[in-house]
């Protein structure tokens, strides 16, 4: 059976989980090649049409990595993130999407290890779920109107 390494967007926060992924690179710690990061000021700032339109764009899963409870430095973006991420897994599995292809996590600046492990195993997970049938067909297909 062919190895297809999934594609996955990782909006990782400034604050945190970019620095923690940094570390995980100072470290030498590896995880797979098709963790995408995507640097954010605040988890804060991910509309859910980011994440709606990385899936569309040919992410299999999308992963937001916050700063832990308490430590935002905009007071509570990562947790109205935790509430948005929240309701859209609802919608996606509305929509008939596995909602296990989209996940937030909160971290500190310091958890490269962790960073490795987490990111390792949601690719794992989404291997397993294989491509995510929100790609579009070809890059040629016209965006629709309202995610413009
Ligand atoms: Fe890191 Fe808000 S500053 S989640």
């Amino acid at each position: 059976m062919k190895h297809v390494e999934p594609t996955i967007v990782a909006y990782c926060c400034h604050y945190c989980a970019y620095t923690a992924a940094d570390m995980a690179g100072s470290m030498r710690l590896s995880y797979p090649s098709g963790i995408n990061i995507v640097r954010i000021p605040c988890t804060g700032k991910v509309d859910p049409i980011y994440v709606m339109r990385a899936l569309q764009d040919g992410a299999d899963g999308v992963l937001v990595a916050g700063c832990l409870e308490g430590d935002c430095h905009f007071k509570n973006g990562n947790i109205k993130a935790m509430k948005r991420i929240a309701y859209l897994k609802k919608m996606l599995g509305e929509i008939g999407i596995d909602p296990s292809r989209v996940d937030m996590v909160l971290m500190s600046a310091g958890m490269g290890t962790q960073f490795a492990r987490i990111v390792t195993e949601f690719a794992d997970k989404i291997r397993e779920l294989g491509p995510c049938s929100l790609k579009r067909a070809a890059a040629s297909e016209p965006v629709p109107s309202a995610c413009a």
